[in-house]
């Protein structure tokens, strides 16, 4: 046997460092933080170990907490006091988000990252106000008996999604990531944050972002679960990878600075496909089933957790992400 080819040589342990081809650093980690507006206490997340929501008066120490493992950047999600069917709080300038990005700006200097979408506002629980739809197909079907069917109103929610980046803009948030998946909302926020002299922020857009089960625990987390139906009318469907790349174009075309793929690990072909054909930053979105579903088995003893937490984020950075969003960021973080 000819073994002038040993690829062994390379693996021994002084040389393997050298030759990697991938490497995580915290700067690429972004931690989301979940701040509650109608608790006074850090309320665990039974589903996502080591997560809470926690009040606006300890947000700023939440991120400290974050800032301290040396990862720079947080993406903040809010639980508001109140809902109703159009998501009002979404925008309000003393909303949960707008106050507690204004703490964390002036107290803190954490790159704030703000998720845009109504979900977690309106009653219903959809990313966006409802309208009747008029074919009594394609509307949300397992929904309430009533006739015709309920959809959400894509350009009632793009009215209120300009709102909403310009409300957190003028808290101070320093990138703005649109989550709910409506035609045309890069384009129209781009141009509502450009008029609102904000210029400078730039927009991550939840570009291809799939209808996927690995949502539950964040749903329980941020009080966002649809009470009706479910989202595959404005979520892509997980059989479609082409369709990532229309998507992401559509969003480069209308100004999107960051194109991320959510979720991460079952969709490592759509984040090599979106790093191959486009040039933007890919950030990839390791999202709450992913975690949970880790922390389930090393729990039970079956998977050592530290070293699937750091594979797993290896695994989404070597597919082509240059950016994650992870539960595990500080975890991983600390160990780097
Ligand atoms: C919508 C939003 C969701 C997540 C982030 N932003 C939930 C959804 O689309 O239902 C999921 C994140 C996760 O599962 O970790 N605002």
């Amino acid at each position: 046997m000819d073994l002038t080819h040993r690829p062994r040589r390379l693996r021994q342990d002084r040389v393997r460092d050298l030759v990697s081809e991938t490497s995580l650093e915290p700067a690429d980690l972004i931690a989301p933080v979940f701040v509650d507006a109608t608790t006074d206490e850090r309320i665990p997340i039974e589903s996502m170990p080591g997560h809470d929501r926690v009040p606006i008066d300890g947000i700023v120490a939440r991120v400290e907490d974050v800032l301290e493992t040396g990862v720079e950047a947080v993406m903040l999600f809010g639980i508001p006091e109140s809902k109703d069917p159009e998501g009002s709080r979404a925008w309000a300038d003393d909303g949960v988000v707008q106050e507690s990005v204004r703490r964390i700006t002036s107290e803190t200097d954490a790159y704030v990252i703000t998720d845009v979408c109504l979900c977690e506002y309106t009653d219903h629980g959809h990313c966006g106000p409802l309208e009747a739809e008029l074919r009594s197909e394609g509307g949300l079907e397992d929904g309430p008996a009533c006739e015709p069917t309920m959809t959400v109103d894509n350009d009632a929610t793009l009215a209120a999604l300009e709102q909403i980046v310009t409300s957190h803009a003028r808290a101070g948030a320093d990138m703005v990531a649109p989550s709910g998946m409506m035609d045309g909302m890069v384009g129209t926020i781009r141009s509502a944050l450009d008029e609102a002299g904000f210029e400078h922020v730039p927009i991550m857009s939840y570009a291809a972002k799939y209808e996927s089960a690995f949502y539950g625990p964040f749903r329980d987390a941020a009080d966002g679960a649809p009470a009706f139906g479910n989202r595959r009318h404005y979520q892509m469907d997980p059989a479609n990878a082409r369709e990532a790349v229309r998507e992401v174009r559509l969003d480069a075309e209308q100004g999107a600075d960051v194109m991320m793929v959510k979720p991460a690990l079952p969709y490592l072909d759509i984040i090599s496909t979106i790093r191959r054909e486009f040039d933007h930053p890919v950030a990839a979105y390791n999202v709450s089933g992913e975690y949970a579903m880790l922390h389930a088995a090393a729990e039970k003893g079956w998977l050592e957790l530290e070293a699937v937490a750091t594979e797993s984020l290896l695994s989404i950075k070597r597919a082509g992400a240059d950016l994650i969003l992870t539960y595990f960021a500080e975890d991983v973080a600390q160990r780097l």
